[in-house]
């Protein structure tokens, strides 16, 4: 189905474990990710461009587990975070702050500080506010902090409008004209150090010809500050590959997007920093559920389940497609239904008419691609506890994080 899930004597595996047997011992819902998978999609994005010297930095808010982390750590992967809790992640799962890259629109001094107190390898700046404030801050820590700028190539990805960040009219980076002159600007401040560019276009692109026309912008872009004597080592092309999310749909082959990228780089001599989360998580992972009732109304059959709009918000926020299998194949009749969660919101759907397998009260579902943008996502709305996180590795696997209990929920508020 994808690599590492298929159905062996009617069974839904990952690796070498029947999901049921997870189910049964952990309960649902459950986040469940295979090591595996998580290596092969590593190793398919990253050896794509083994021809150019480049960090792979795993987008920590895809998937923030730092079990995770450590997995990707141990194959070379540096992190892409947004925030102290996302570097504080990458750090605790031993990843090189070498290998770490600080982004984000909205960042705070303290946030600032404690990047730069780490030696992280570079601050993705998205404005001149921030610049000054990067400054500031490595006046006072007596360092001068590595930057690159967020310039915004305005393309379009043709992706979800929400997940599209690299048009004029997005909040993201800044436009190559103002970017010229932050880092004219930049040579004059004592406590800065121009160390790259950065550009982020968007999120699950499967055209990758906006990544060329982004790349080639950006690449006319560092051969213009360099005439004015800025040196620029890395080009961080940020991440937004994009996976399929059903079994039928074309896989874009990282080698594709490789293609249109590579020779850019080379030609400028560059580090290549690279930014995926979805396209290394997002087939990694899967989230149980059980059905808990079906609801037959005239035409209208609802199959109610017990993961919600908390668990996975994907698909309430983006109205995303994500396949939904039983865990015991059934070949025979089909059925025309809405799986919907048990959250009080019409919006708390899974499946919109969907067409599946007739199922009955008791069967365990696993919604497919949920590896990245489902757990960091999720909510304890309506007070509802939040899932654990299993890894499976091989025919073993455990839990990497524990469902939450009752008394968490209350855990940081005056009961008496
Ligand atoms: N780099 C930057 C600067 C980003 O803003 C993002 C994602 C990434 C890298 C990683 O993008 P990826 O390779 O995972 O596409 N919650 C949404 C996705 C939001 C993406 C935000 N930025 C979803 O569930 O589809």
């Amino acid at each position: 189905i994808f690599p590492k899930l298929y159905y062996k004597s009617k069974e839904l595996f990952f690796e070498d474990v029947p999901l049921k047997d997870v189910a049964e011992r952990e309960g649902t819902p459950t986040y469940v990710y295979s090591k595996g998978a998580l290596q092969y999609w590593f190793e398919e994005f990253d050896s794509a461009f083994n021809e150019v010297s480049h960090t792979t930095c795993f987008a920590v808010k895809s998937n923030s587990n730092i079990q995770v982390l450590k997995v990707l750590r141990e194959l070379g992967a540096g992190a892409d975070t947004v925030s102290v809790g996302e570097i504080f992640r990458a750090l605790t799962a031993g990843i090189d702050p070498k290998k770490i890259v600080f982004a984000g629109v909205g960042k705070r001094e303290d946030e600032l500080t404690y990047a730069l107190e780490r030696g992280i390898l570079m601050v993705n700046v998205e404005s001149e506010g921030e610049l000054l404030l990067l400054n500031k801050v490595g006046e006072k820590l007596k360092r001068r902090a590595p930057f690159a700028i967020r310039v915004n190539p305005d393309v379009n990805p043709k992706t979800h409008p929400y997940i599209s960040t690299g048009l004029k009219s997005a909040k993201f980076g800044v436009t190559f004209d103002r970017a010229l002159e932050l880092y004219k600007k930049a040579k004059e401040l004592r406590w800065l150090n121009p160390v790259g560019v950065h550009f982020h276009i968007g999120s699950q692109i499967t055209d990758v010809s906006a990544f060329r026309e982004a790349a080639e912008k950006v690449a006319e872009f560092v051969k213009e500050i360099r005439s004015f004597g800025i040196e620029i080592e890395y080009f961080d092309a940020g991440g937004g590959l994009g996976i399929n999310y059903h079994p039928d749909e074309r896989v874009v082959p990282a080698k594709e997007l490789a293609e249109e990228i590579v020779p850019i780089v080379k030609e400028l001599d560059c580090h290549l920093i690279l930014e995926p989360g979805r396209r290394i998580a997002g087939n990694a992972g899967v989230l149980l559920t059980r059905v808990l009732y079906v609801k037959k109304r005239e035409e209208k059959t609802f199959y109610i389940v017990d993961a919600g709009m908390n668990d996975l918000s994907r698909l309430a926020l983006y109205n995303a497609y994500h396949h939904i299998l039983p865990l015991e194949e059934k070949k025979e009749e089909t059925v025309v239904a809405d799986v919907v969660g048990p959250i009080c919101e019409t919006g708390d759907i899974l499946a919109k008419e969907r067409e599946l397998p007739v199922l009955k009260e008791g069967d365990l579902l696993a919604i497919l691609s949920a590896g990245a943008y489902g757990f960091t996502m999720a909510s304890n709305y309506n007070s509802r506890p939040r899932p654990p996180e299993v890894l499976i590795d091989g025919d073993k696997f455990r839990v990497i994080r524990e469902r939450e209990k009752l008394g968490d929920l209350i855990s940081r508020e005056e009961v008496l």
